[in-house]
């Protein structure tokens, strides 16, 4: 079954970004861009205009058929315009705010937002953000090489000004380049920090360098104008440039054109099982490779794998996915495409997967003529897992702690229209797994179905710690047309 508009409407957003250029303002721009953002989910705001999931009616049974459907919005559309008065940011800059964002794709893209709320807390001009080249993925595409610069400076132009490089200043007849000052900010640190600590240095130096930059800000903010800005940074000022969007919305089309189809972030690698501290199901040659891994990149800490696994802190393997899965309903004909690095233990883990679910894709099987080969542990590769994720009719991580892509991931989807999420309670599913491992198999589906019913499949839902800002922008970055509540009701200008 296909929802109206679905998948194709990020094409459209961006194909229509010339058009698009043409509207004059953030809010004219932004209006049409909601629509199509919003489409596919219009609909549900006449039929559902009163909240209906509160946590305690849980469903009594699991339906696939609506699984592949978006989850009920409860009247909730996506929203990230402000509310109340909001300024353009003045002309006299206090500043240059250079970033550097180290980490994989995703844990730059909460840099960038994060870069940009600082900047427009500091009144500050940012620097185009540098995405650190040396770090994890061993990528230098750069920000320029992973998305659209002009449509991230102009998206942005009624929040913060932002420069591709600090200007060169003539001097005594003499040019030269401001040198910014480097710092290294607290982790998570408070907006205070900015405006004291940074800023003055800012005020004196004329510029600041932060570095490292990454979780270098609180998610948790009190101004939800503030959380907004994030919103409009991550979900409408950054997109993927041309080519990266091209080849996903090929890879999705073709996936599509036989019907339905669910995205699985299936995080066993072997940096989320060292980290994890889950060895004993591996060889003794493969755990020696992790404990290597572990001792090189995380404090020591004793990990006794019965004891982690049964408060859930292992990563599913495959085959316990694939049983998940069956257990709620899916059957072998669920087309399923596989967003993962390398997986770790190779063929012996993923067969047990494979004979449950035989029709797997990757961006490799879909489009074997692709050139990510060069580039396939880089940003581009993780870009276009990223969009094809983010389109899928289903998304389900398999390990949704420390992972970014899973996390934002999880936001995104729910900012695009509440679209269907599996997310499976591990601490709640080990004791079934562990009483299958021993041989009870009676009612081990029926056990898997009453954990997974209790889970939330990507409705609007309370954030409660240690849920992440940017897994979870509901309420801030949504309005209600029909809302009691002024905060939370949509203006008629309203992104
Ligand atoms: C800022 O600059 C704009 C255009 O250059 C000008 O119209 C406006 O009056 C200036 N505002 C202030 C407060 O100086
Ligand atoms: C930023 O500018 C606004 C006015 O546009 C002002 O109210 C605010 O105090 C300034 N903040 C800083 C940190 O300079
Ligand atoms: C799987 O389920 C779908 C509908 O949910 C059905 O059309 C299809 O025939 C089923 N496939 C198998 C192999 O049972
Ligand atoms: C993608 O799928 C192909 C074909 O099934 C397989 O050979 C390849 O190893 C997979 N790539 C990744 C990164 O999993």
């Amino acid at each position: 079954m296909r929802r109206p508009g679905e998948g194709t409407t990020l094409k459209r957003l961006h194909h229509n970004r010339h058009q698009l250029k043409q509207v004059k303002g953030l809010f004219g721009k932004l209006v049409v861009a909601a629509i199509l953002l919003i489409a596919p989910t219009l609909y549900f705001v006449y039929f559902f205009n009163t909240s209906s999931s509160s946590s305690s009616d849980f469903p009594s049974e699991i339906d696939v058929q609506k699984l592949w459907d978006t989850a009920d919005s409860g009247g909730w559309i996506p929203s990230s315009a402000p509310r109340s008065d909001w300024p353009p940011p003045p002309n006299e800059s206090n500043g240059y705010l250079r970033v550097r964002c180290n980490g994989g794709l995703n844990q730059q893209r909460t840099a960038i937002c994060n870069a940009v709320l600082a900047a427009r807390i500091m009144n500050a001009t940012l620097v185009l953000p540098e995405l650190d080249a040396n770090s994890y993925w061993h990528d230098d595409s750069g920000f320029q090489g992973i998305y659209d610069v002009d449509h991230f400076i102009k998206s942005l132009q009624h929040d913060i000004q932002i420069v591709k490089s600090i200007p060169e200043i003539k001097k005594n007849g003499k040019t030269k380049k401001i040198k910014a000052f480097q710092l290294r900010p607290p982790r998570d640190a408070p907006i205070h920090w900015y405006t004291t600590v940074a800023l003055e240095k800012m005020k004196e130096h004329g510029a600041i360098y932060l570095t490292p930059f990454s979780h270098r800000l609180a998610e948790e903010i009190d101004n939800p104008e503030y959380q907004r800005l994030r919103c409009r940074v991550n979900y409408h000022a950054l997109i993927f440039k041309p080519h990266i969007m091209e080849l996903s919305h090929k890879i999705v089309d073709k996936l599509r054109s036989q019907g339905h189809f669910m995205s699985i972030h299936l995080r066993f690698e072997m940096d989320m099982l060292s980290f994890a501290g889950c060895f004993d199901i591996f060889s003794p040659e493969e755990q020696k490779i992790l404990k290597k891994y572990r001792g090189e990149n995380f404090a020591e800490k004793k990990l006794i794998y019965s004891e982690r696994r049964a408060i859930g802190k292992c990563p599913l393997t495959p085959e316990e996915v694939g049983l998940i899965l069956r257990a709620m309903g899916f059957n072998s004909s669920t087309r399923i495409y596989l967003a993962a690095g390398e997986l770790f233990g190779g063929e012996r883990f993923m067969n047990p997967f494979r004979s449950i679910f035989p029709l797997l894709e990757n961006h490799t099987s879909v489009d074997p003529t692709t050139d990510l080969k060069s580039n396939a542990q880089g940003l581009i590769g993780s870009a276009v897992d990223y969009m094809v994720c983010l389109l899928s009719d289903i998304f389900m991580p398999t390990y949704d702690g420390p992972s970014n892509f899973a996390n934002n991931l999880l936001g995104h989807r729910l900012y695009l229209g509440f679209r269907t999420a599996i997310r499976p309670d591990r601490k709640g599913l080990a004791p079934v797994f562990i009483d299958r491992e021993k041989g009870r198999v009676d009612g081990f589906e029926e056990a898997v179905r009453l954990v997974m019913m209790r889970t939330s499949f990507g409705g609007p839902h309370k954030r409660v710690s240690p849920e992440s800002f940017y897994t979870n922008s509901w309420p801030e970055c949504f309005c209600q047309k029909l809302g009691v509540n002024p905060a939370h009701r949509c203006r008629n200008d309203m992104m």
